[in-house]
Parts: structure tokens; C-alpha cells; sequence
């Protein structure tokens, strides 16, 4: 007799991007987003603007998701999506949404974290990571190093204690007259550049991280050549992007060597929209192949914020039972 299909509808709505994915045994068949424009001119994002506008993709969204997997409402064994950590009145257009169905088609409802799903997202795709993995966890809100011995097992060895990564992205990128998120134009401007100018790297806990000191002294940098020659962003952005870019790579790579160092632990992965940077990418590969560690990065349309990697993530906790009542309420902060 064959073995009946697990089909989840995933839905994730935590910050800017409203996304809808089909998962059916741990596979994405559909992963659809819809990012919000809206807040460009703002230089971040804007928690009102954002769940006005997950109002208006989210149906629409999820009912694509559907047709693209070629499946029905009536194909579903469950709705996973996303409870928090996240922007409240963003969170609850999905955690609404997500009932609604579950209730409308008396199916299961199951809640994942957004920062778990992250981790997750290396099962979407092979090669998938044995138990336990280190995980570099890298985002717009966090930057963690957690040891993941199960989908619902995971420890955090050390994180950020001021700013994320992706914030030192973004604020840099701010100082410099980038569009937000800064991230990605900051990657490509680089590609250009050279790491001619170098700042400090921060003095924290063992594993622990700071970006807000690098803030800080990229601040006072261009100050200080701005005042000498007020085109020296103009003529020298590429450099500059590859220079913070680089430091900031060497900061979070730096700190994986400790953890491996201190586990003994050589699977190694990255996790989070910063884990799309062309430049951690290769250098966790060629720092990998150097130390002899066996390196994971989720496929680009699983790092940045997606369904896919919450339809995962359900998937595992409804294999393993872990479902939510029709009660269960968004929570903008939630411990890993
Ligand atoms: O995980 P994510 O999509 O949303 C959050 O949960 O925060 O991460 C968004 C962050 C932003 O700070 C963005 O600038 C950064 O990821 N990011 C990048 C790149 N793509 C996205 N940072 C550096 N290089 C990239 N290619
Ligand atoms: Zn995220």
C-alpha cells in the first residue's frame, strides 16, 4: 500500500514580505512572495504600512501558492505558519489567515518560530545537514550561532548583543544614500570594490557578537573624508561596501571558527536573509574546505523571508505531532 502524502499550506507574514507555500513530504512545490515597495522611501520598514499590505496580498498570495502546486483547499492535511518573532500587527494578518483556513477545513493548525524555520531551511533541499549542526543564523532582527540537534532541539551558543548583521547592513547602507534594505546593493556595489579601509572588529563574549561599535566608527569614517573631500562617497562607494562588507564577513565567520573549535562540531551552516551575501557564502565555502568542514547554505529563494522554509519547518513539527489549538496568538518576541 502506498504511503499517503503530508500537504501543508505555509504562510509567513512577520515583517515586509507576504509569502504562501504548498510543502508535501518535506518537498516545496510552491513558494510564492509578495514583497511590499511601500516602505522604500521610509529607509525601513513601516509596521502600519506593512500589515495594510499584508492584508491586501494575502489571499491572493496563498491562493496562487495553491494553483502553482496544483492543488486544492481540499488536499491539505495542516497549516503551518509563522508565530512570531516578528512585527505584531504584521503577524497577525498571517496568524489569522492561517486559522481562518485551518477552521474553514477542519484541518491542524501548527505554529513554527520564524528564526527555526531560518535553520530549517537547509531541509528543503539536499545535501541536508546531520543532527547536531551549527548554524549561523543571520537576519534583519538577529544574528545567533545555535547548535541544532533536532527540528525541535536547538541551543543558542552566542548572538548579537547589540545590532544584527543585517542591521549593520542596513544603517550602513543608510550612511552611505542606499535604498533599504541596503543588503543586497551593499553585496553588489562590492563586487566591485577592494577592502581597502578597515575597521575595528568588536572585543565581546566568547561567542557572543556587536555591530554597533562598526555602526559607530563608519560614521566617524565618513565624517572625517567627508569633510576633507565631499564627493569621497561618490568616487569611492564600491570600496567602501567591499571594505564594511568584509569586515563584517570576517566578524560572523570568525566567530563560527570558535564555535566549531569549541563543539568539535563540522557541519556547518548559515541561515537568514544576510546568508544570500555573495561574500559569506564563499568564504564560509573556502573557509570549509580549509578547516575540512562539511558547509550547508540554503538555495538563495530559501534565505531571504519565505513560506518555503516555514512549510519545512511545519512539516517536521507535524511529523513529530507538535500542533497549535485554534487559540494560539502571535507573539512579536519568542525565545529560540
Ligand atoms: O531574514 P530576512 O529576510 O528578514 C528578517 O527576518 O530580518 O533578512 C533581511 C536582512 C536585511 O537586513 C537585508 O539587508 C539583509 O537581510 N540581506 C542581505 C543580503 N540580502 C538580504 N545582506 C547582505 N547581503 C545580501 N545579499
Ligand atoms: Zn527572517
Amino acid at each position: 500500500m502506498s504511503k499517503k502524502s503530508v500537504t501543508i499550506l505555509a504562510i509567513e507574514s512577520s515583517c515586509d514580505d507576504t509569502s504562501a507555500a504548498i510543502v508535501e513530504d518535506g518537498v516545496v512545490l510552491s513558494n510564492i512572495t509578495a514583497t511590499q515597495d511601500v516602505h522604500r522611501e521610509y529607509g525601513g520598514v513601516v509596521p502600519e504600512l506593512a500589515s495594510r499590505q499584508h492584508l491586501i496580498h494575502i489571499i491572493p498570495v496563498v491562493d496562487v501558492a495553491i494553483k502553482k502546486a496544483g492543488k486544492s483547499l481540499d488536499d491539505l492535511n495542516a497549516v503551518a505558519f509563522t508565530r512570531g518573532p516578528g512585527l505584531l500587527g504584521s503577524l497577525i494578518v498571517g496568524v489569522s489567515t492561517a486559522k481562518a483556513l485551518a477552521l474553514s477545513m477542519d484541518i491542524p493548525l501548527v505554529e513554527v518560530h520564524h528564526m527555526r524555520a531560518h535553520v530549517l531551511a537547509h531541509f528543503a533541499e539536499a545535501p541536508r545537514p546531520p543532527f547536531p549542526f551549527l548554524c549561523l543564523t543571520v537576519s534583519g532582527g538577529h544574528t545567533q550561532i545555535l547548535k541544532v540537534n533536532d527540528f525541535d532541539d536547538m541551543e543558542v551558543l552566542g548572538s548579537t548583543i547589540d545590532d544584527a548583521a543585517g542591521e549593520a547592513f542596513d544603517k550602513t547602507g543608510k550612511m552611505l544614500g542606499l535604498e533599504y534594505p541596503s543588503g543586497p546593493i551593499i553585496d553588489r556595489l562590492a563586487q566591485q570594490g577592494q577592502p581597502v579601509y578597515s575597521f575595528p572588529e568588536p572585543q565581546v563574549g566568547t561567542l557572543d557578537f556587536s555591530f554597533s561599535g562598526l555602526k559607530t566608527s563608519v560614521l566617524y569614517f565618513l565624517q572625517k573624508n567627508m569633510a576633507e573631500d565631499p564627493h569621497f562617497i561618490e568616487k569611492n562607494l564600491a570600496d567602501i561596501c567591499c571594505s564594511v562588507q568584509t569586515t563584517i564577513v570576517n566578524i560572523l565567520i570568525g566567530k563560527l571558527k570558535k564555535a566549531s573549535e569549541l563543539t568539535g562540531i563540522q557541519h556547518i551552516g548559515i541561515a537568514g536573509g544576510v546568508s544570500a551575501n555573495s561574500s559569506l557564502r564563499k568564504t564560509l565555502e573556502a573557509t570549509g574546505q580549509k578547516l575540512g568542514w562539511t558547509t550547508y547554505i540554503p538555495a538563495f529563494q530559501f534565505c531571504t523571508d519565505n513560506a518555503g522554509m516555514i512549510g519545512i519547518a511545519g512539516y517536521y513539527l507535524y511529523l513529530k505531532g507538535k500542533l497549535s489549538s485554534q487559540r494560539v496568538a502571535p507573539l512579536a518576541r519568542m525565545e529560540i
